[in-house]
């Protein structure tokens, strides 16, 4: 019924995946789900072992899976080689080999864990935002882009591109999934200063006027959407961002859900799709089993919902998490304001996820 290629990468990554892992393993065996795994190198663990981060075999078994689920790339270990060859590069190269431009990131608070946010419990009260950023255009991908010498003088330069194509299917992806929630896109953009910003609210104006003119539709700068979410974070909904405002944004929102290891992603093309947590790899915690896997559960979730239409499992893994978190169980990074009822490892948290799925699934399924 699916195949899925297994990328765990570097730092955390093979650890969170394994949670995943055994979740996946646990339907295959209880519920009849017909999954083919296949797992691989990718990131900083293929440079060492091939050269470079992303292999030709490995993007090929991509190429030929239903759905890609990630753990994290990147460390200090490749901080200094060359841009071409670094582990962040096999991971762009991923996104755009696949073409999956909607990068889907939910930001929404458990009831449970609003003490573990920074802001304040009544400001963060009833927040559920969905950041959909662009993924394979704009500045990260733009030409030129160099790091040279011009007369003697180092000068580095990037670009930052759009296309009308490129705005518009990502935009529509951002209304058809408002539709289905609180019916509200809130685009960013900076428009007052950059030309291809003015076409990014073009564009994304048109695509509403055209199609979803149901959906309240508005368009903020970033730096004042920067404030606005800090401020009034529950008013949004559906947030449309190119690449780059895309990125420090949903780590904004990350923080204000509580903790960056429980933002999951979902990276939508055509009929490829990557899932991954937004949490990074995390070097300093790498290796000591004391790493959040919530992050990289919620993105198995969303890969059932998005890839194999089963949204059934994704409610039945969604649900089992709130009521381990409700049980005050908690990893490391949750537990800021130290009210947890037993601290666990990354592996205990998966196994506590998965009994809550074994009691709770003939609710679902
Ligand atoms: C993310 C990360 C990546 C990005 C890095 C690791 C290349 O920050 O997925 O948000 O900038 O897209
Ligand atoms: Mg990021």
């Amino acid at each position: 019924m699916g195949k899925i290629l297994i990328l765990p990468g570097d730092g955390i990554g093979k650890e969170i995946t394994g949670e995943s892992l055994k979740i996946i393993n646990y339907f295959k065996e209880n519920i009849n789900i017909d999954i083919e795994i296949e797992k691989d190198l990718f990131g900083g663990v293929s440079i060492d072992k091939n050269g470079e981060p992303l292999t030709r075999s490995v993007l090929d078994k991509a190429m030929d899976s239903d759905a890609v689920l990630l753990g994290a790339v990147g460390g200090p270990k490749w901080e200094n080689i060359d841009h071409n060859l670094k582990p962040e590069k096999g991971l762009l190269m991923l996104r755009k080999e696949l073409e999956t431009f909607a990068n889907l990131r939910p930001g929404k608070v458990f009831q449970a864990l609003i003490d573990a946010s920074s802001l304040k419990k009544e400001v963060v009260k009833n927040t559920d935002i969905l950041v959909v950023r662009e993924l394979t255009g704009g500045i990260y991908f733009g030409e030129p882009r160099y790091l040279k010498k011009i007369n003697e003088k180092k000068v580095g330069v990037n670009t930052l591109v759009y296309d009308e194509d490129e705005i518009r299917r990502v935009a529509q992806v951002a209304f058809e999934i408002a539709r289905k929630r609180k019916k509200k896109v809130t685009s960013l953009d900076k428009a007052n200063v950059l030309e291809v910003m003015q076409l990014w609210r073009d564009v994304v104006s048109e695509v509403h006027e055209t199609k979803f003119k149901d959906v309240e539709l508005e368009h903020l700068y970033i730096d004042n959407a920067a404030m606005q979410i800090i401020k009034r974070p529950s008013t949004f909904d559906v947030i449309l961002a190119g690449n780059l405002f895309g990125d420090i944004i949903s780590d904004e929102i990350a923080e204000l859900i509580g903790s960056l290891g429980m933002l999951p992603s979902a990276s939508l093309g055509v009929n490829k799709a990557i899932y991954e947590p937004a949490g990074g790899s995390a070097p300093d915690i790498a290796g000591q089993n004391t790493a959040n896997p919530i992050g990289s559960i919620m993105s198995l979730a969303m890969l059932f919902k998005y890839s194999l239409n089963l949204d059934n499992i994704h409610d039945l893994i969604e649900t089992s998490i709130s009521i381990t978190l409700d049980d005050g169980i908690r990893t490391n990074d949750i537990n800021k304001d130290g009210k947890a009822k037993m601290v666990v490892s990354c592996n205990q948290m998966g196994d506590e996820i998965l009994k809550k799925i074994d009691e709770i699934k003939s609710k679902f399924i």
